[in-house]
């Protein structure tokens, strides 16, 4: 049995899965280690959509630029930041309808990324594995139409969950000493930093077991947050009920 620490640090995604389902019992329980993360103010701003029906499934795998996993994983969800009973409670309250504020929709997103990372911690502890599926913010519209989304509600990201085909390797990430810094932020060591990064990660893609390739991380980040600026997403947050002041 590894312990917290271990199973943390064995984290990789998991994108094929074996044909053994996952049981509503032991998602149930997933959830609600999703739900036991800290929430700011105790908002509880977060919502999942279990998706169970494969037509949906495969309509968003499709609009998340055909990632197969999406239909084939025993379990999808789709996490959601919701302000919907958060609204309600400042109604009921007499205080207003949220206007919309920028803080509350970091406070929302932050609410369901810490409960996504929990269900994924929970799963990857107990043997299943998964991954995050950011895809769904190609058109998130869509998935809002296809969930049935209300406003003030919007989709962060999915989530497949299942029984790992195979234990996938560890990418490294930076050394630690790069993300933690002592009283101020050290920039001075930003370039030098990369470029050893650089080196380690590309060794890691020549000599890894599959998918080998030439590549670095800084070229690979450059390339996918080039590709992924989603420029849809400020007005379609906006039309939600997000970001607007
Ligand atoms: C918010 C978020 C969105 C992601 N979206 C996708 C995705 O759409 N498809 C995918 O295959 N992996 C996705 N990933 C997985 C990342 O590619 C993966 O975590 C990263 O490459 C590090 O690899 P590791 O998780 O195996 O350590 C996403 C991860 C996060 C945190």
């Amino acid at each position: 049995m590894k312990t917290v620490m271990e199973t943390m640090l064995s984290h990789a995604s998991v994108r094929q899965f074996t044909e053994q389902s996952v049981s509503q019992e032991t998602l149930e329980s997933l959830i609600r280690c999703g739900q036991a993360a800290a929430s700011s103010s105790f908002i509880q701003a977060a919502s999942v959509i279990q998706v169970a029906q494969t037509k949906v499934r495969a309509k968003i795998a499709e609009l998340a630029g055909g990632q197969t996993w999406v239909v084939a994983a025993p379990v999808f969800l789709v996490f959601c930041a919701d302000l919907q009973r958060v609204n309600y409670a400042c109604v009921k309250n007499g205080l207003g309808a949220l206007e919309g504020h920028t803080e509350h929709f970091i406070t929302a997103t932050v609410d369901t990324a810490l409960v996504a990372q929990n269900v994924l911690l929970a799963a990857e502890s107990i043997g299943l594995g998964g991954v995050f599926i950011g895809g769904i913010r190609n058109n998130p519209q869509l998935v809002c139409d296809l969930l049935k989304l209300p406003e003030q509600v919007y989709p962060v990201f999915g989530m497949c969950l299942g029984w790992p085909v195979q234990t996938n390797a560890v990418k490294p990430r930076f050394p630690m000493h790069t993300i933690l810094h002592t009283d101020r932020y050290d920039l001075s060591q930003v370039t030098a930093q990369v470029e050893a990064y650089d080196q380690q990660m590309q060794a890691y893609y020549q000599t890894r077991g599959s998918q080998q390739r030439v590549s670095n991380w800084s070229a690979q980040t450059a390339g996918a947050v080039q590709k992924k600026q989603r420029p849809h997403l400020l007005k379609f947050l906006q039309n939600r009920g997000f970001l607007l002041r």
